[in-house]
C-alpha cells in the first residue's frame, strides 16, 4: 500500500507535490549559493584601505548588493506564494459530477457511507474506502467523538474531522492500485489502528464492487454458519453492529454485512483471516486495548459457529 507523498496518484497530491518541487530545488540552489558566500567572506582576507574615496565607493557596492539580494529574495518568495497559491484552488476545488462520500471517525474506526439521491441505494462499510478511477470523490468528513484527521499521502493532504462541523476532502485518483489512509490525529489510546485502506480501480470495477455492497447478507451455508447466525443475532454482537437482511441493525460499530471482503479486521488492528477473527473473538482487548468492543465471552463452540458465519459474509 502506498503511503508516498511524492508519489502522487491523485490531482491533489500532485498539485501539493508541484508545491515542494517548485520550492525545494531554487532553495537547494540558494542555501549552497549562501554557504558558499559564508565561506568566500570567513576565507578572504580583507585589505586594510586608507583612501576615504575608495572606502565610500567599496560601501555604495555593498549596498548595491544587499538591495539586489532583497529584490531576488521578494520576487523568489512572491513566485512561490503565486504558485502555492495557483496549486491550492486546484487541491480544493470542486467537480460538479463528483461521487459523494460521508465518513465518519470514531474511536477508532472509520464509518464509511455512499450516499445516493435515492437513500434505498446508498452504502455504508467500514474501514475501507473504493474510489473510481479518473472521477473526482468529494467527502463530507464527520467525527463521532473527538478530533481525529484523515491523511492518505499519496492521494491529498490531511483534513481533519471535528466534532460538530463537517469538513470536506476531494480525491481524483489518477492511478489504479492500493493506497494507506492513516489518522494523523492523536485522538486515543488506540490512535495508531485506525487504517483505512483505499483501493483505487476502474470504474466498472468500482460500480460492481458498489453494487455488491448493495446486496444484503449472504445466506449461512452451512449448519455451523446458521447456528453462527443465531449467535449473531441472539447475543450481544447484534447490540453494537449491523448485517444487512438480518435483525442486526445496531449502527454503535462498524458494518459487517460484507465483513469477510475487507482486507483487515479492527481498523488495521489484525489480518482478516479464520485465526485472527477468532482470536478477536475470544479477547478483543487483548489485541487492541482500549476497544469499544467488550469480551462477548462465547464458548469455544460459539466462536467457531461465528467464525463460520462472518467468514461467508463477502
Ligand atoms: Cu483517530 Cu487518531
Amino acid at each position: 500500500m502506498s503511503q508516498q507523498v511524492l508519489a502522487p496518484a491523485a490531482d491533489q497530491a500532485q498539485a501539493i507535490a508541484t508545491v515542494w518541487q517548485t520550492m525545494f530545488w531554487p532553495n537547494v540552489v540558494i542555501y549552497m549559493a549562501m554557504l558558499a558566500a559564508l565561506a568566500w567572506a570567513l576565507w578572504r582576507r580583507r585589505a586594510v584601505v586608507a583612501d576615504a574615496a575608495v572606502q565610500a565607493r567599496q560601501e555604495r557596492n555593498w549596498v548595491r548588493a544587499l538591495v539586489a539580494w532583497i529584490v531576488f529574495i521578494a520576487l523568489v518568495l512572491t513566485a512561490y506564494t503565486a504558485v502555492s497559491f495557483v496549486q491550492d484552488r486546484h487541491r480544493l476545488a470542486h467537480a460538479p459530477d463528483a461521487l459523494r462520500v460521508r465518513i465518519t471517525a470514531n474511536q477508532w474506526w472509520w464509518q464509511v457511507d455512499y450516499l445516493d439521491p435515492d437513500p434505498s441505494r446508498q452504502v455504508g462499510t467500514a474501514n475501507e474506502l473504493h474510489l473510481p478511477l479518473g472521477r473526482m470523490t468529494r467527502i463530507d468528513l464527520l467525527s463521532g467523538d473527538v478530533i481525529h484527521s484523515l491523511w492518505i499521502p499519496a492521494l491529498n493532504g490531511k483534513e481533519d474531522l471535528i466534532p460538530g462541523r463537517s469538513t470536506q476532502l476531494a480525491l481524483t485518483p489518477r492511478a489504479i492500485g492500493h493506497y494507506r489512509g492513516e489518522c494523523a490525529e492523536f485522538c486515543g489510546l488506540q490512535h495508531a489502528h485506525m487504517l483505512l485502506p483505499v483501493t483505487v480501480e476502474s470504474p466498472a470495477a468500482f460500480a460492481a464492487w458498489l453494487d455488491a455492497r448493495r446486496a444484503p447478507a449472504a445466506t449461512p451455508a452451512s449448519p455451523s454458519a446458521v447456528r453462527g447466525q443465531q449467535v449473531f443475532e441472539s447475543g450481544t454482537c447484534a447490540m453494537c453492529h449491523a448485517i444487512a437482511g438480518t435483525s442486526a441493525d445496531s449502527h454503535a460499530g462498524p458494518d459487517l454485512t460484507h465483513i469477510a471482503s475487507r482486507p483487515m479486521l479492527a481498523a488495521g488492528a489484525l489480518p482478516n483471516d479464520r485465526a485472527h477473527l477468532a482470536a478477536w473473538l475470544v479477547d478483543p482487548q487483548a489485541f487492541k486495548p482500549g476497544t469499544k468492543m467488550p469480551n462477548p465471552r462465547l464458548q469455544p463452540q460459539e466462536v467457531s459457529d461465528l467464525v463460520d458465519y462472518l467468514e461467508g459474509l463477502r
